[in-house]
């Protein structure tokens, strides 16, 4: 009886089964064939990063389709990959971005090429993206790529490296739709000095009363470099040593030209060098490649500061290799650009610049928190 049961059943299971299949192919060509105009327009640009697989979230609803068509495409524009931090901040950007607003996101290499940037941005604006970010070659370009931006009606925000204050003026005046995020690097700089203030010799190893310093510093007419430098040194005076530059350079925020740098002025100032400033961790870094090589002794008888709390940093200061960092919160920082961009996509007023903190890091304490 059984087996007479299981016959009759069968031929009902395999009828259902198939109208299963033909239902799910049905509403799978659907989700393919929204699909792949969003996977065309980021594989179409060879240089992009997009490694968008979103645009196939199809669920049996039917409503799908409609919801990947109002997905936000944001392009965001860097001024090169190699740049340590910056890795950090256009992977949590992009990461960000999608998770927290369902974006499509495009990132984009100039390779420190200001020209380059410019036709990426423009690419961006053709293909009619719906708010873009961009982390400037040169600063002093911020104009002509915000006019193209506000010409074109999108919103746009600038990160990290920031533009003039005329130019941040000129947005507001000319009710533009465009904002920036920075940082305060005076108060990097005051936190570096800090760090050497907190230090057992203050900076002065042998007890003159002068800290003798080498100045390791990033890109020239950079405004992170410039205050970094100048207010590393402001804190320590400030809190009443004297100080002594023995040598400075631009290493361009690279390591093996910090490392480069600083084993010059190791070998031009040996024992007279107290405190080596880097303006950024990459350099520092190297700089302790080049300390290590001469033979001396991060905490014992030199100190090394950088900024941004890269990884390998903060490795090196639980191991005394570098006495402290500062947090550059490229988190922070990324969320924030997200948020605001968002807001102006929406047509909410923004401001025209937002600055995120710094955290001093000096000890395996603070490392831990
Ligand atoms: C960071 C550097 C980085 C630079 C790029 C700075 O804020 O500290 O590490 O190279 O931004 O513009």
């Amino acid at each position: 009886i059984m087996k007479k049961r299981e016959y009759r059943i069968f031929p009902i299971c395999l009828l259902l089964a198939l109208a299963v299949c033909f239902l799910a192919a049905c509403s799978s060509g659907k989700g393919g064939t929204q699909e792949s105009p969003g996977a065309s327009k980021s594989t179409s640009k060879s240089t992009s990063e997009s490694a968008n697989g979103s645009g196939n979230g199809v669920d049996d609803s039917g409503e799908s389709t409609e919801a990947a068509e109002k997905k936000l495409r944001i392009g965001v524009a860097i001024y090169r990959y190699d740049d340590n931090f910056m890795k950090l901040y256009r992977e949590e950007l992009r990461q960000y971005l999608e998770e927290a607003y369902n974006a499509e996101v495009v990132v984009r290499n100039a390779r420190g090429e200001q020209e380059e940037q410019i036709s990426q941005v423009n690419e961006f604006i053709e293909a009619g993206y719906d708010g873009i970010i961009v982390n400037l070659v040169d600063t002093d370009r911020a104009g002509v790529i915000a006019d193209s931006c506000h010409e074109a009606g999108i919103p746009l925000v600038f990160i990290n490296r920031e533009p003039k204050a005329d130019e941040q003026a000129r947005w507001k005046t000319e009710k533009m739709v465009v904002s920036c995020i920075g940082t305060d690097s005076k108060q990097a700089g005051t936190y570096q000095g800090g760090i050497i203030l907190e230090t057992e010799k203050r900076g002065d190893f042998n007890g003159d009363g002068v800290v003798s310093y080498v100045m390791i510093m990033g890109e020239k007419d950079n405004e992170d470099s410039n205050y970094r430098t100048e207010y590393s040194i402001k804190a320590l005076e400030d809190g009443g040593m004297k100080t002594e530059k023995l040598f400075s350079g631009h290493a361009d925020w690279n390591k093996e030209e910090g490392r480069k740098l600083a084993e010059k002025a190791l070998a031009l100032y040996g024992r007279r060098i107290e405190v080596i400033f880097c303006n950024n961790d990459a350099m520092a870094n190297g700089a302790w490649e080049a300390i290590d090589a001469a033979g001396r002794k991060t905490g014992k008888d030199i100190y090394l500061v950088g900024v941004d709390a890269l990884e390998e940093t903060v490795q090196y200061i639980k191991e005394g290799k570098v006495t402290g960092t500062v947090l550059n919160d490229h988190t922070g920082q990324s969320h924030t650009a997200a948020d605001v961009l968002m807001k102006m996509i929406h047509g909410d007023e923004a401001e025209t610049r937002y600055l995120v903190d710094y955290v001093k890091i000096s000890t395996i304490s603070t490392l831990q928190k």
